[in-house]
This record gives C-alpha cells, structure tokens and sequence, in this order.
C-alpha cells in the first residue's frame, strides 16, 4: 500500500462516530499494516473515566478502516490489543490479500460518506424487522448483542435511567465544563460537536420518549424530568424510534473494541438501508445507572452502546467536522 492509499483509507476510519467527536485515535502505517492507538491526549476523564466510549468509538473507527480497505481490493486481518505491554495500542489491521471488491463492500464504503448522527425526530415510518435482524447478524460476528427495546416495561425502565442519567449530569459542575468544552460554535471546527448538529429546542420539549443528550450547558430554564410513568401514554404524534441496546458478555478493553466495531458495521448496514441513527448514551455514562439497567432490563452482560435509529428528515442538520488525516496519521520508517 502506498501513502496515498493508506491517507484515504484512515479518511475514512476517521468519519466514524465518537464520544463528543473527540477523535482520540492516532495511525501509524507500514507498507502492509495498519496500528490504530488511543490518544489519552484527547481524554474524557469526567464522562468517560475508564475510556470506555472512547475505545468504542475506536473500534468502529478500526471498522470502517477495514470496509474502506475492502473496497479498495484489500483484505485485512484484524488482531485486537496486539502488545501485552501497551495497551493503547489497540489494533493491528494487516492487509492480506488484493482482490476485487464486492458489491456489499463497495455499497458499505459508500455509507461511510453518508454517515452522520442525526438526532432530529425521525419520520413515523416504522423500520423493518427483517432489518433489525440483519443488524443483529452483523453485530454477532463481533460477539456482540443488540437488544431492540421493545417491551414496555423495558422501554419504560431505558427511559427513565436516561432521564436520571441526564438529570445527575445537568446537575455536575464538572461535567457540564467538559461538555462544553467540546461544544464548537464554528461550523467548520474540525473537532468536537457543531451546534448545527443538535436541536436547538429544549430536549424535554420534543415529541418524543427518547431523551437525547443536551448539549446546550447553562441556558435552559429549570425542567421537569421524566417520571417512568409518562411512557406509558405517548401523545399520538410522538416519535417512535427503533431503539437498540448493544453489550457484551465482557466489560474490558477487547470486548469494548468489540461492540465498536459491531458499532461500525450496524451504522453502515443501517445508512445503506436509508435510516440514520444517534447514540443515547447518558444512562450508560455513569456506573449507577448502567448497573440498574443491566438488572432493570435482566441483561446477560454489559450494556455498551444505546442507538435511537429511524428514517431521517430532511435536512438532517450540520455534519460535525474532523481533523486533517496528517494530524492522526504518521508513517513508521521502512526497515
Ligand atoms: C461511544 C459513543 C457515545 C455517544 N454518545 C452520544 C450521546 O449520548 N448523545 C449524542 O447525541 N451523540 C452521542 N454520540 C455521537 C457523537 O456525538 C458523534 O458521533 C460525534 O459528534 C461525531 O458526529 P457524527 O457521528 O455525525 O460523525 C456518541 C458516539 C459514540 C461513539
């Protein structure tokens, strides 16, 4: 592979979701192979204390470098966390093979572009089954669950600990100022969350069960929170997402790649079907909340990854930036 190649490959690893749009991964490329790295520069330590969401979301980036590979005619081998003594050093992606591509790497590549997290109420229109059964196959492969929220009780008790969650979180200092800190007023920022990209009217305020993350930090009047009982009546016209838990049976490092990359590929698969999704992931921020919801919802394993999914509206609101490939990707020297 030359510099090119592996310039646009990592262009694409790097349209993955992360936590606040962080971006905490750094490449380093060889002819043949890929090392993918968390940046502990680019930390969370108020939201995100043990790197979790962020190992997530270099996991779907590790994803998306392999579909963007794929369809440029490469294969590749991924082994996990590959040095014992760096555990930052979370994968090595080694190109295989050349061969053509196919048609679902190619399709797949495509969504990469298309991607964004949109968190405007989707359309009524519900998603199919069949669809949440392909997504559930495609997580299986990274031994990960996804868990439609469907029941009400279930849906019930996922509502309210997002709103608890969201609730413990207005109320911290010391969150609010991380937040804020990756809040960008510049469209083009080329790092945390655009403005642009989350709905400007109060999250309580929306037709809909789903809480999603506030963004907007000190601006709001005091509100009235969620009691678990207002999802049993939704007003006609609210929106009904598909709502899907992803976990593991493990809660360390491998299995948080893991539910990445199942991550990746979900949001891929999900956008080439023309839905859009966003993460929900306030309840499992906090350690209080993310156990209840394991107990609440009777789960095998861990809880990872919450995804609010439907039909998009259009327009779907500002596409948050990213940094130049040049600053996350460097070139080992040969030999
Ligand atoms: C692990 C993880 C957790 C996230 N949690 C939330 C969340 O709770 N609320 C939200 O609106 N977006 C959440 N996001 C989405 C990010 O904010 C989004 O990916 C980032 O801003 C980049 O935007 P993009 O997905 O449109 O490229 C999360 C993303 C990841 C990977």
């Amino acid at each position: 592979m030359e510099e090119q190649d592996w310039t646009r490959v990592v262009a694409a690893a790097t349209r993955a979701p992360s936590i606040h749009n962080t971006q905490p991964w750094r490449f380093v490329a060889t002819a043949d192979r890929l090392d993918v790295f968390l940046d502990r520069n680019r930390a969370l330590p108020v939201l995100d204390p043990t790197g979790r969401q962020q190992v997530i979301s270099c996991g779907s980036a590790i994803e998306f470098a392999v579909v963007a590979l794929g369809a440029s005619g490469a294969a590749a081998d991924v082994d996990l966390l590959p040095d014992d003594a760096d555990p930052d050093h979370l994968a090595r992606i080694a190109v295989t093979a050349l061969r053509s591509p196919g048609d679902e790497e190619r399709t797949l590549a495509e969504a990469i572009e298309r991607r964004h997290t949109v968190r405007a109420a989707f359309q009524p229109q519900a998603v199919p089954t069949e669809l949440v059964d392909r997504l559930q196959d495609q997580a299986r492969r990274f031994d990960t669950w996804v868990k439609p929220i469907t029941r009400s009780e279930e849906e019930v008790a996922t509502v309210f600990l997002i709103s608890r969650a969201e609730e413990m979180e207005q109320g911290d200092p010391a969150y609010l100022k991380e937040l804020e800190s990756w809040l960008r007023t510049d469209p083009t920022a080329p790092d945390g969350v655009p403005v642009g990209a989350v709905p400007s009217e109060d999250p309580h305020s929306r037709p809909s069960n789903w809480l999603i993350r506030d963004f907007v930090v000190g601006q709001r009047e005091q509100q009235e929170f969620l009691a678990p009982g207002d999802a049993d009546a939704p007003p006609p016209d609210v929106e009904r997402p598909t709502v899907l838990l992803l976990g593991t049976e493990d809660d360390d490092r491998r299995a948080w790649l893991q539910s990445g990359r199942a991550l990746g590929r979900v949001l891929l698969h999900a956008t080439a079907a023309g839905l859009a999704a966003s993460p929900l992931t306030q309840a499992l921020d906090w350690p209080a909340t993310r156990t209840r919801m394991r107990s609440r919802l009777s789960l095998v394993g861990h809880p990872q990854m919450l995804l609010r999914m439907g039909y998009p509206p259009e327009p779907t609101g500002t596409v948050s930036g990213r940094r130049p490939v040049g600053e996350v990707l460097s070139f080992a020297p040969v030999g």
